[in-house]
């Protein structure tokens, strides 16, 4: 799929995803912001920003936030969080700043296995020195509770089987590590963090998943109705009374550096 139709699978349902999805996933964010030091002054360019949650708690960091992503739908949301940022459309394949811009560079589970060209372009962006904070699932996700959600969307989409598994090598042991090292940038040691996807009961967590781009893909090849059917068939046990739902998600990520 080309870069300009991304926004009819990730736009489709951008609001719910900025209000319903993207925070829950703040512990991944705050971690690899941490890691990376973004803080006052930082020249910080989050790659595949999606709404912008990332590029806000930057900015609330003091950082100079910079981001990109090719759906506009989602862009419109991140361009109203922070409205001082500089957000642009466009394909992480190709980013469109001059060589050796930014001090910190970060991608959450934006960058994938079959992405090299993303990586080389984020090292290309970056100052001699500067840092890449990039996450991803672990390898370990299709025995963990959130390989339940993309199960469920999997098993009803032929398009999906194929695509998540070249996405989730990235996690496999090793994987990223190379793919930095093949975009010029000595990765230091994998960190992990493992935190729960909350959500108030089934509807909303089912609603959460229905906003997410591999959600669109098995819609439009088996409908709305199927794919709801089959999260809330996979997720309905996770549900606790009094608690609502929560899916426990591992995350991985590498701080890659830039040489001087
Ligand atoms: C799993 S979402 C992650 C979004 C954000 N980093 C977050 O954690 O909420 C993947 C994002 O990649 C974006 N995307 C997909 N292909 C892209 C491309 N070629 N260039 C830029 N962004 C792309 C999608 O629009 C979507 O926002």
């Amino acid at each position: 799929m080309s870069w300009k139709e991304v926004d009819k699978g990730w736009g489709d349902q951008a609001k719910v995803w900025a209000a319903v999805m993207e925070p829950r996933w703040w512990p991944e964010f705050d971690a690899v912001l941490r890691a990376t030091g973004v803080g006052e002054g930082s020249q910080y360019l989050d790659i595949a920003c999606g709404s912008g949650l990332m590029l806000n708690m930057a900015s609330r960091r003091g950082a100079n936030v910079h981001g990109l992503d090719a759906s506009e739908r989602l862009l419109s949301l991140a361009k109203r969080r922070t409205p001082a940022a500089d957000i642009r459309h466009g394909d992480m394949n190709n980013l469109p700043w001059e060589d050796g811009t930014f001090d910190i560079a970060t991608s959450c589970r934006g960058i994938w296995g079959p992405n090299q060209d993303a990586l080389n372009e984020a090292a290309r962006v970056l100052k001699p020195g500067g840092l890449m904070g990039l996450s991803f699932f672990s390898a370990g996700r299709e025995a963990s509770q959130i390989g339940r959600a993309f199960h469920a969307i999997r098993r009803i989409s032929e398009h999906e089987i194929e695509w998540s598994q070249q996405l989730g090598e990235i996690g496999l042991e090793g994987r990223a590590e190379e793919m930095c090292e093949a975009a010029g940038l000595i990765p230091g040691e994998r960190q992990s963090l493992a935190f729960d996807l909350e959500g108030a009961d089934l509807d909303h967590e089912v609603r959460a998943w229905m906003s997410a781009g591999p959600a669109w893909m098995a819609i439009q090849e088996r409908g709305a109705n199927e794919v709801e059917n089959s999260l809330r068939e996979e997720l309905a046990d996770l549900e606790e009374e009094g608690i609502g739902v929560r899916t426990q998600v591992l995350i991985e990520f590498v701080v890659a550096q830039k040489p001087s």
